[in-house]
């Protein structure tokens, strides 16, 4: 699904989201670096805003921007080439990362960790790839809260996001699939308590009235 919309993927956040999905991916930088990390592991990088967005913000950073679909990662490397941005992407499974345990200093997924597959297994391998000490900055949509702000989210979710999204990228199934995965995702604190499970200290604020939840994770 991702390598279909992978051409169209940046336009369609912009237009969804009318540009807040950036002002989030900020927030969740300035949590992500904090300590000043040597290294940052973006998981699920997709076509890497948020693994350059880090790299611009702290120069000094070694960026590490992985995702599984090759398609999503090409289009990534073509915009860190035309900003002139060093940052490695390389192919893996956010289920099974190839990477040593007590590689990074921090790590970061921004709307990618509701697509996996098992969360448990997810929050396991961003444990084991962590130093100790080192923080795992997780931003996703958390499900839209009951209330009259929420049936409008839900609307905007069930109605106007999928007729925009394949209107834009000509895929009808991704855009539908977008709403249904937000829908079945946890709530932010049952998230939080996951990632206590895993391992990680914990915290979380939401955005924007709570159509956007960033956690960050400690390792113990
Ligand atoms: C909605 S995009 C988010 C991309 C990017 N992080 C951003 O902020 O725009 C979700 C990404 O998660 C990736 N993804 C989903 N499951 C994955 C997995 N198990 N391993 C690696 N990447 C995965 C998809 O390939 C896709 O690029």
């Amino acid at each position: 699904m991702f390598s279909s919309i992978a051409p169209r993927y940046d336009l369609l956040n912009r237009l969804m989201s009318l540009g807040v999905d950036q002002s989030w991916r900020k927030t969740a930088t300035q949590l992500a670096l904090q300590n000043r990390p040597a290294s940052v592991l973006d998981v699920a990088t997709g076509t890497a805003d948020f693994a350059l967005m880090l790299k611009k913000a702290l120069p000094s950073v070694q960026v590490t921007g992985s995702d599984f679909v090759p398609a999503m990662l090409e289009v990534g490397r073509l915009k860190a080439k035309q900003q002139h941005i060093d940052i490695t992407l390389e192919e893996g499974d956010a289920l099974n990362l190839p990477y040593a345990d007590n590689s990074f200093d921090a790590l970061t997924c921004a709307f990618g960790f509701r697509n996996f597959a098992n969360y448990e297994r997810g929050l396991q391998e961003f444990h084991r790839v962590l130093k100790p000490g080192g923080r795992a900055v997780i931003l996703e949509f958390p499900p839209p809260q009951p209330g009259f702000f929420g049936m409008l989210v839900r609307f905007y979710f069930r109605t106007v996001l999928p007729t925009l999204g394949s209107l834009v990228s000509g895929k009808k199934n991704a855009y539908t699939y977008l709403p249904e995965s937000i829908m079945a995702f946890p709530e932010p604190e049952k998230l939080r308590r996951m990632m206590e499970e895993a391992g990680f200290s914990t915290s979380y604020q939401v955005l924007s009235f709570g159509l956007a939840a960033v956690h960050v994770g400690v390792k113990r």
